[in-house]
């Protein structure tokens, strides 16, 4: 690609600490150019990111961006105000949108002062039709955001970027909520949206579409940029290898004899607010030695069957039983005491206190333990201790076990839960969505804590939106659509993905 450089990152630099999170990181960025930006957790990727938008101020370096005559000019570091006038937009690895809101008042505030809208609503609807007709990026603009969809909200983000005219659009691990259609579909929209000469960087940990999508790779390995490829030259080993400096280890599910029943729904119905937030009708059972993989996109009451679960809310209609007793009051405690371990979904708000250290949180399901405690007081040594030698274990990477644990990168917190959980030896593991977010390397040692927790004899429920994760590590495969869950025998990824939409053939 011969078109003009639009963004320059020389040599940045960013320290927290005793971490070197970006360690002289250069690179550039073409007009139209969509740029993949590999790595480990904790890699440094969002860190850069947040340097460009002005969160961060560099240690050391700078950056030069394209101004309105094609020059190159420095961009004033630390200021995210002159980032965004200057046509950053960044869609985060969290949503920022304000929920009660409608997508039409999201996208414009910050933009157009709330008094301007009642003016000026017919213009500024205009332009935002006209961003959603040029991208694809189609959303009902009167809802409330609180309404709509992952997927749809990923789009009011996006279309709150270019509505600020953004010519560089930075996205943090876009497709982690996403199901695979929908990150097809985003990917489309923003190739349509370079051909009007947008450019994008964007963070992901899902080779498929970085090879399908970008044009260029950057590799991050602790802080410091060890690879950049052009994607034709690429395949998936060879990027695998920059970022881990190894070959990935491939998976391996034996066929096991299943034991006792360790969970069972009898036709549950449970009527919540919304389609999305009910149950119609679903029975499952899972047993000793047996992962059930149940597939579907989420938002189709994947979140209620996991508080369901989990001794979080209560059928209307039907029977729960674990082992061969009948629970009638499910609660949480009743539901962990019978050795439920549970991978929450939003790691955010269920899984980690950010703002207590890293080696509280890792107690935090064993404040009983003798290990730590003794006679009603915390060790704290102990559970110092503790807590190192689990993130040692299970590869949790970040400033220290006495840090606050909101100051570990996105994949390290969910290291961080799932060391809790698989520590415990439970019997029967909830995990729900439990790679998402994860690098590649962590994500197979998950996968492979969850196949070594079955062929232990535990039981696994395994909610993914991710086709070939359940494809891998389940023995059966359940869909759910719409409240129903339905068994299928089919191990096609296109029947599935057809039955995951909806579509019944
Ligand atoms: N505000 C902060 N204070 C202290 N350490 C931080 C802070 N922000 C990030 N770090 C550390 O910097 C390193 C890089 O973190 P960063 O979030 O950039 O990683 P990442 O590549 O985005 O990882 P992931 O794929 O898990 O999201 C990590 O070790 C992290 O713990
Ligand atoms: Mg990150």
């Amino acid at each position: 690609m011969s078109a003009k450089n639009v963004l320059s990152l020389l040599s940045l630099s960013k320290r927290f600490g005793t971490t070197l999170a970006n360690d002289q990181v250069t690179l550039d960025l073409k007009r139209g150019e969509i740029l993949a930006l590999l790595g480990e957790n904790g890699a440094g990727k969002t860190t850069l990111m947040n340097m460009l938008f002005g969160h961060y101020l560099p240690d050391e370096g700078s950056i030069l961006i394209s101004n309105a005559e094609d020059k190159m000019v420095p961009l004033t570091p630390g200021h995210p105000q002159a980032a965004l006038a200057a046509g950053i937009g960044m869609v985060h690895q969290h949503f920022t949108l304000a929920e009660n809101l409608t997508a039409l008042e999201n996208i414009t505030l910050g933009s157009e002062p709330l008094w301007a809208l009642g003016t000026n609503k017919v213009k500024v609807r205009e332009k935002i039709e006209k961003i959603i007709k040029r991208s694809g990026l189609k959303v009902d603009l009167n809802v409330a955001v609180g309404r709509l969809s992952v997927g749809e909200k990923q789009r009011v983000e996006i279309l709150k970027a270019l509505y600020r005219d953004a010519k560089i659009l930075v996205l943090d691990e876009p497709t982690a909520v996403l199901t695979p259609q929908e990150a097809d579909l985003l990917f489309k929209n923003i190739q349509a949206m370079t051909l009007d000469g947008l450019s994008v960087i964007f963070i992901s940990h899902k080779l498929r579409e970085v090879l399908e999508f970008s044009h260029r790779i950057v590799v991050l390995r602790n802080g410091k940029k060890v690879g950049e490829i052009l994607t034709c030259d690429a395949d998936e080993k060879i990027i695998a290898n920059m970022m881990v400096g190894e070959d990935a280890k491939v998976l391996k599910r034996t066929k096991l004899k299943v034991g006792q029943s360790l969970l069972s729904l009898s036709a549950i119905t449970l009527k919540g607010n919304s389609l999305r937030n009910s149950l119609s009708d679903i029975s499952l059972v899972v047993h000793e030695h047996e992962v059930l993989g149940v597939a579907g996109v989420s938002g189709n009451g994947q979140s209620v069957l996991a508080e369901l679960i989990s001794g979080l809310s209560f059928p209307n209609l039907g029977e729960i039983k674990i082992g061969s007793n009948r629970i009638d009051k499910p609660s949480p405690m009743a539901m962990i005491s019978a050795g439920i371990g549970r991978i929450p979904e939003d790691r955010h708000r269920d899984g980690i206190v950010g703002s207590m250290t890293v080696a509280e949180n890792a107690i935090l399901e064993s404040l009983n333990d003798p290990r730590v405690q003794r006679f009603g007081f915390l060790r704290q040594e102990a559970m110092t201790d503790y807590a190192e030698k689990l993130c040692e274990a299970y590869d949790v990477r970040g400033p220290g076990v006495r840090f606050p644990a909101r100051l570990l990168s996105g994949g390290n917190i969910q290291k961080l839960i799932l060391a809790r959980v698989f520590e415990k030896l439970p019997s029967l593991i909830l995990a729900n969505q439990p790679t998402r977010g994860l690098d590649l390397g962590a994500a197979s040692d998950v996968e492979r804590r969850l196949l070594d927790a079955r062929n232990r004899g535990a039981g696994v429920i395994l909610i993914s939106e991710d086709l070939d994760e359940i494809l891998r590590l389940s023995d059966r495969i359940m869909v759910m659509y719409s409240g129903e869950l339905k068994e299928v025998s089919s191990r096609n990824r296109e029947e599935i993905g057809m039955l995951m939409a909806g579509k019944n053939k």
